[in-house]
């Protein structure tokens, strides 16, 4: 014979005890939060926001049993009734306890943290160290904020333009913020700050050295880079073709590789003296640039 063990759990509740947060899921949530408005306002503290308000004693359990009633005797209550587009339902079933059970559970909600994140926030630049480039444009992508995706967003410091599926942020001045308003509300949901720079000049570099810096003289390969503090994504450049000028002579290369008749006229540099190089490369903007780089030796 098969023996079965049967474990039950029982969840419960003390006696008496009302499920605040069952009553506010099944009744409420679909229109209110406890800290973020929607398609009504938030209910935190609610309870304080009347009796400091000036609404009458009790009038707020009124306000839950018919909204309607309670506008009619409550000059308070009529203010709210008027405060968004939608009218809330009426739970005449609801006891006083009912309700002050959801409003308990309602103010034991910890507040959500303001440092919220902006999903899939950025893809190029990388926003880690909210430093933007003046005149730079920067493709930016914006997600839901603590679950809000219908929003407004103001730029102040700068311009956004809508592209479609992204944006283009390009910032004007020293400090650039983003303000995230929630369409519904009008509540602000975020607020962020970056501070802006001029955008460094693009460097050519030759193996690991670039203007102005001793050079390795087996190093044959050039890269094009922004300076190390520049923290952005770095752009895909090509180098398309180089020249060397050495002692009032020249010689030509393509690609990003120096020939072996450079590498062999590199060898004959004596210690001291340097090397220009002038390099051609492409970006992904489309733009073909040149600059020169200078290798001492
Ligand atoms: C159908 C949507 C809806 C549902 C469901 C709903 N409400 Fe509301 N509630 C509103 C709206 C909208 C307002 C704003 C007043 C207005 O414009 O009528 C509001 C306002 C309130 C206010 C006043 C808020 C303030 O800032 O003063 C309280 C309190 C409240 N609701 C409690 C509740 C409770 C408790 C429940 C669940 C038992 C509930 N509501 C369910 C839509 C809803």
């Amino acid at each position: 014979m098969k023996s079965v063990l049967l474990i039950l759990f029982f969840p419960f509740l003390s006696l008496g005890q009302l499920d605040g947060g069952a009553l506010f899921n099944a009744k409420c949530a679909n229109c209110h939060q406890p800290h973020m408005g929607g398609t009504g306002p938030k209910l935190f503290k609610v309870r304080d926001k009347w009796s400091t308000g000036g609404a009458e004693e009790g009038s707020i359990y009124n306000w839950v049993n018919n909204w309607q009633k309670a506008s009619k005797t409550d000059p308070y209550a009529l203010q709210i009734s008027n405060s968004k587009a939608v009218n809330m339902s009426l739970f005449p079933e609801l006891s006083k306890n009912d309700i002050d059970a959801i409003f308990d559970w309602v103010d034991e909600q910890p507040e959500e943290t303001k440092s919220v994140q902006i999903e899939v926030p950025v893809v190029f630049p990388d926003y880690e160290f909210n430093i933007l480039y003046r005149n730079y444009q920067n493709k930016v992508y914006f997600g839901s904020i603590n679950g809000v995706t219908d929003y407004e967003v103001k730029v102040e410091g700068g311009t956004l333009s809508k592209q479609s599926d992204y944006y283009i942020l390009t910032a004007t001045d020293r400090l650039l913020s983003l303000v995230f308003l929630d369409k519904t509300s009008g509540d602000t949901l975020l607020v962020k700050n970056y501070r802006c720079k001029v955008l460094p000049d693009l460097q050519v570099y030759l193996g690991s050295a670039t203007d102005g810096e001793k050079g390795d003289k087996s190093a044959r390969s050039f890269s094009i880079s922004y300076p190390p503090d520049v923290y952005l994504k770095m752009p895909d450049f090509k180098v398309v073709s180089w020249e060397m000028e050495y002692n009032g002579m020249v010689i030509k290369g393509t690609g990003s590789e120096l020939t072996t008749e450079a590498l062999l006229k590199i060898k004959e540099v004596k210690s001291g003296e340097n090397v220009v190089y002038i390099v051609t490369f492409s970006g992904p903007d489309g733009v073909v640039r040149k600059r020169a780089t200078n290798i001492l030796y």
